[in-house]
């Protein structure tokens, strides 16, 4: 994972948990930050320059997916402040801390931008589903709930991308030789008999 080593002041707070516990969870909530920020100008990298025939359904997709990750970066860098920490928001923190591999540049058809972004969200909703785990491990249900919300939202939005994929990958893996024209060949010759 990414470093989060800036130095981050920790405020005090009324809040009822440990100033170690907050601590691990603002470093936690900074990195998926990054990551957060990272993975919506790649989204939004797709709005701008995806093309061929589903152009415009897909340039509706994406910018909605990007609204959608934007609202997700506010949740996660305001319950940072809400623990006391320093949310570390800026394109150069997001560029340094994230792993997402950057977007690729040469592609241009819908399906090529759709399977781009189904990896980043694979990678994305992983990290989002282990902050689920790590933060109700620190005992913090709150901060928890919150990645659930995201990791239920990512999820979803990961159907929605591998949607787009999967009626080729079902009707070879049903078919015996995997492909329509076969199963339509057999068809015709077995009336023909
Ligand atoms: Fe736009």
């Amino acid at each position: 994972m990414g470093s989060t080593d800036y130095k981050q002041p920790l405020y005090a707070t009324r809040i009822d948990l440990p100033a170690e516990t907050r601590a691990q969870i603002i470093g936690l909530l900074n990195q998926t930050l990054a990551f957060t920020l990272d993975l919506k100008t790649q989204v939004k990298q797709a709005h701008w320059n995806v093309k061929g025939l589903d152009f415009y359904q897909l340039h509706e997709l994406f910018d909605e997916l990007a609204s959608e990750l934007e609202e997700f970066v506010d949740l996660v860098a305001e319950r940072v402040t809400a623990l006391g920490g320093l949310a570390l928001g800026t394109a150069r923190v997001a560029a340094q801390v994230s792993e997402l591999p950057e977007y690729p540049f040469d592609i241009l058809d819908g399906k090529d931008h759709v399977v781009a972004l189904a990896d980043r969200y694979a990678i994305y909703a992983k990290l989002v589903r282990q902050g689920i785990a790590k933060t109700d491990d620190l005992g913090d249900a709150d901060t928890a709930d919150l990645y659930t919300e995201v990791s239920r939202a990512i999820d979803k939005r990961l159907w929605f991308l591998e949607a787009h994929l999967q009626a080729s990958v079902v009707a070879s893996s049903n078919g015996a030789a995997g492909t329509t024209e076969k199963a339509t060949a057999e068809k015709t010759s077995a009336k023909a008999k």
